[in-house]
């Protein structure tokens, strides 16, 4: 591949290793980029995408990993951030070769990465890439992974609502609030039945008729409104933006009624800034990456060999995490975005030094 990072580059945004990877048979051309192994091998997923430049996936693949390095580290993992581009259009790149070649340049880095699913590539294909390396996860059940991520994603989100809830009403529950949720796909579904379950009333939209008719249904309760405006501007409590990224910009925060936010949808603050405003109008905001990391963590379980119970126990405590950096804002007067990253600075400055010492 012909461009690099510049060194000034890679030094201005902190990461570890970026590494590209060229295979010309194939047509492989991948990045794969180590933000921190602080904590322990650097994990998140590989995006198969048809990029515009290879400036954007370099771009994306810096982005994406030190996201996973703040992931990884609030949800208590012994694991440092990465995160991989493939560049090419997966509907017509993608080959058993392609993904196999891929493999080997993850195996090439020892451990030091591992890969998992994203957009673009999927459970079969981390199955494929397995052929060549012991570090992946996202796995099928026939071969030890854990399967669909978004049950514990889902299950995550619910915990982080929880704990919002309390911190706003004092109690730990939705039952008896008004909850919309945006996109009632893999998560989105199986959050409307935690919060039914729990007694909330769900008001929720999809653009898909096969969701829409998966809520009438499965849930008749469930409140249908025609779009994502239509949900925002309701009479709602909390607001799950579980569609794309990119849902709370300056025009739908100045109309938002809803006195908590939180969801799974990652990216969810459509620029910088965006944190404060919601501050200023009184809105909570569960940082996305906190509460939607209950797929992090089970897939993270397949390394030690997965343990459905035991990934769920984990993905439970997104209920402390979240209450602890709620807390937090409170504590220094800054947006719970802000205390987020605290946090996870704090972890992987703590816990990362303990290297230091040495075991002989
Ligand atoms: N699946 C996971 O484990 C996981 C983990 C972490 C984060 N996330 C994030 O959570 C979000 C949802 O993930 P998913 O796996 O459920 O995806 P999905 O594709 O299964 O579901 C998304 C749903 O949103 C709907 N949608 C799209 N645009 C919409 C719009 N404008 N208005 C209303 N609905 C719309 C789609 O029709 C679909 O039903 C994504 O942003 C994803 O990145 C998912």
């Amino acid at each position: 591949m012909g461009v690099f990072v510049s060194s000034d580059g890679i030094e201005a945004a902190g990461h570890e290793q970026v590494v590209f990877c060229q295979d010309r048979h194939t047509g492989l051309k991948a990045i794969i980029s180590i933000y921190s192994t602080a904590l322990g091998p650097a994990l998140g997923g590989t995006r198969f995408y048809p990029y515009e430049s290879e400036e954007a996936a370099v771009t994306d693949a810096l982005n994406l990993s030190r996201g996973m390095a703040y992931k990884n580290a609030l949800a208590g993992l012994d694991l440092g951030g990465g995160k991989a581009v493939i560049w090419g259009d997966p509907a017509l790149d993608k080959s058993e070769a392609l993904l196999r070649a891929y493999g080997r340049f993850v195996e090439s880095l020892n451990g030091r990465y591992y890969t998992a699913c994203d957009v673009g590539t999927y459970v079969p294909d981390m199955d494929v890439i397995a052929r060549e390396t012991r570090y992946v996860t996202g796995r099928s059940v026939e071969h030890g992974g854990a399967g669909d991520s978004s049950v514990l994603t889902a299950w995550g989100v619910f915990q982080g609502m929880r704990a919002a809830a309390e911190h706003t009403w004092g109690r730990p529950t939705l039952s008896g609030r008004r909850v919309g949720i945006a996109g009632l796909g893999k998560v989105g579904k199986y959050l409307a039945g935690h919060l039914i379950e729990d007694g909330a009333a769900v008001v929720a939209t999809d653009v898909s008729p096969a969701a829409q008719e998966w809520a009438r249904t499965t849930h008749p309760q469930i409140d249908l409104v025609d779009d994502a405006q239509a949900l925002i501007t309701s009479d709602l409590d909390v607001y799950a933006p579980c569609a794309l990224g990119g849902a709370l910009n300056d025009d739908t925060v100045a109309v938002l009624r809803a006195k908590i936010v939180t969801g799974a949808a990652n990216n969810q603050l459509a620029h910088p800034g965006i944190e404060k405003l919601l501050e200023e109008r009184g809105i909570l905001y569960t940082p996305d990456y906190v509460v939607n990391a209950g797929g992090v963590i089970q897939v993270a379980d397949e390394i030690e060999g997965f343990n459905f119970e035991r990934a769920k126990l984990r993905a439970t405590k997104i209920f402390d995490t979240t209450g602890q950096i709620l807390r937090l804002a409170d504590d220094d007067g800054v947006p719970p975005a802000v205390a987020a990253d605290r946090l996870a600075e704090r972890r992987m400055a703590e816990v990362g030094r303990l290297r230091s010492i040495y075991l002989g």
